[in-house]
């Protein structure tokens, strides 16, 4: 069993309020004891890795109302609510246009499962400042909305973070809004990331470059770098050899040659500094030469395997505690149990209900053999507490099957010979279900973008491709 919880200090009590100011309450009367919780997916592993000492209660928001909208106000700027997701962003028509490397940005985070459940907000507030939202919101001049029991304050991006992990947020605050500009007209905007690999991968540099032009001539840049310093650095030194300008590929040199001198990155796990340098003279250089040469790619019809793009929704009340029972309905069939408020809907899944078909490979939302379908939306589960079940609608692999018959992606596994070790396959299956669900006939990249969640240590990724190519044409 894999048990979230902290050094002699496990997850006691998790509470799902509905209304903003009962949250505010908590905050006020708990604070440093409570941590807030949206998607989940950088918190949980920060509890599993014990680097939230002290916290033993969660506050999950993601059963308010009025936190999940994408709004473009009446001054052009644009406000997105706490629990706006990756996923809404990267559906939102208005976010391409007007805020194209934020849409970019929330692209490249991690895997459609993650995306489904992780906010933009959260985002920010881990401060991790290989983050990628908080490159684009820095060019377009973000700030954040803290609301407690106090009254509100409102805070730029610029001064909201203080090093690596660390911000000005008070334990008893909420970021309830980030609002933005939108791109001027003669504005345009990339977002670039350099990563270990094409899928499911924490920037090793990424950055956000935009250029206003007049005819020819540069007449304003900015240059902002996440991964290469304590929090995200804007390059002074490089935006200003463009002014004035042409984009020629001189000038483009000397900026990528400005930026690279001016940050001082680290080695880590990802990589060693001298790489990194590289890195930035490589995505300042690509990104300027995108802006003046080509139009930024808008993926075709992003595959989010959600109908919105989120498994966040309003709901009833929780306080769960250790002896709470959580009732949902699993594969139609209603459900009850009782579960520690700390432990993964993973684990209550298979432990307490025994359908163990669900798989945990990883434990760390990396692999996708924990998919399961929450409210209509593939997340991982194992990134996902138990508690936020309750009252929700959940399909698991042993859901598939309907009357008896197997599921056309499941028979097409079959007859292609795409199982091996068979470990991975529940996820495939159940993301895969989803994704037929959402389109029909996919083609290869929506595929690959869809499945980039999904691992096959056994490698048989040849034959899982024609299974789904079997299935989309049946
Ligand atoms: C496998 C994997 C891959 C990933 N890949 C990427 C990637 O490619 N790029 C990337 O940038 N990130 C990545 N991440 C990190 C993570 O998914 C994102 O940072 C995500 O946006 C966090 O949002 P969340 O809603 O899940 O936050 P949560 O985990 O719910 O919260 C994160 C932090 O913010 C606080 N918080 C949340 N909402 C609020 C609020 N409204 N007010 C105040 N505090 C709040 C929480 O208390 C917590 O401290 C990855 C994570 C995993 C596990
Ligand atoms: S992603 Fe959940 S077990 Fe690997
Ligand atoms: S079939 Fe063995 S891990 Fe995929």
């Amino acid at each position: 069993m894999h048990e979230v919880q902290l050094s002699g200090t496990p997850i006691s009590r998790h509470v799902a309020p509905t209304a903003l100011q009962d949250v505010l309450d908590l905050l006020a009367e708990h604070g440093a004891s409570a941590r807030l919780i949206a998607g989940g997916t950088d918190l949980i592993m920060e509890l599993d890795r014990r680097v939230r000492p002290g916290v033993s209660m969660l506050i999950d928001i993601t059963r308010l109302d009025g936190l999940s909208h994408i709004e473009h106000l009446e001054d052009g700027r644009i406000r997105i609510g706490a629990l706006v997701t990756h996923n809404q962003v990267v559906a939102s028509d208005l976010l391409w246009e007007h805020a194209t490397p934020l849409a970019q940005a929330s692209w490249e985070v991690g895997s459609p499962q993650l995306r489904n459940r992780a906010t933009v907000v959260g985002n920010l507030v881990t401060a991790s400042p290989a983050n990628d939202t908080i490159s684009p919101l820095r060019v377009l001049d973000a700030e954040l909305t803290l609301a407690s029991d106090g009254g509100e304050r409102v805070v730029t991006l610029a001064e909201f973070h203080t090093g690596v992990r660390t911000s000005v947020l008070r334990p008893d605050e909420i970021v309830t809004h980030v609002t933005f500009r939108s791109l001027y007209p003669d504005e345009r905007a990339v977002f670039v990331k350099a990563g270990n690999r094409n899928a499911q991968a924490i920037s090793v540099v990424h950055g956000t470059i935009s250029v206003r032009r007049s005819g020819e001539t540069v007449t304003d840049a900015r240059i902002a770098l996440g991964s290469v310093a304590p929090t995200i650095v804007a390059v002074d030194s490089a935006e200003s050899l463009l002014v004035a300008q042409p984009l020629s590929d001189d000038n483009i040199l000397a900026a990528a040659e400005a930026a690279a001198a001016a940050c001082k990155p680290i080695d880590d796990v990802r990589s060693s500094a001298g790489h990194r340098t590289a890195m930035i003279a490589a995505i300042v250089t690509r990104a300027l030469e995108t802006l003046r040469d080509a139009a930024p790619i808008r993926p075709e019809h992003p595959a989010l395997l959600s109908p919105t793009g989120t498994s966040h929704r309003p709901g009833s009340e929780v306080d769960a505690r250790a002896t709470t029972d959580i009732e949902t309905s699993v594969n139609g069939v209603p459900m009850r149990g009782t579960r520690a408020p700390g432990e993964t809907l993973l684990d209550w899944i298979r432990d307490e209900l025994g359908l163990t078909g669900t798989k945990e490979g990883c434990a760390e939302g990396e692999c996708g053999a924990c998919t399961i379908i929450v409210d209509g939306s593939a997340v991982m589960s194992c990134l996902v507490p138990a508690s936020m079940a309750e009252g929700r609608h959940v399909t698991t692999i042993e859901g598939l099957e309907v009357d008896g018959e197997l599921h056309p992606l499941q028979q097409a596994f079959i007859e292609n010979a795409a199982v091996q070790c068979g470990f991975c396959i529940p996820g495939f299956l159940v993301a895969g279900a989803s994704l037929l669900d959402e389109i029909p006939s996919p083609t290869p990249n929506q595929l690959i973008d869809a499945m980039a969640g999904n691992l096959c240590r056994c490698t048989g990724y040849y034959k899982i491709v024609d299974a789904f190519n079997q299935a989309a044409n049946a």
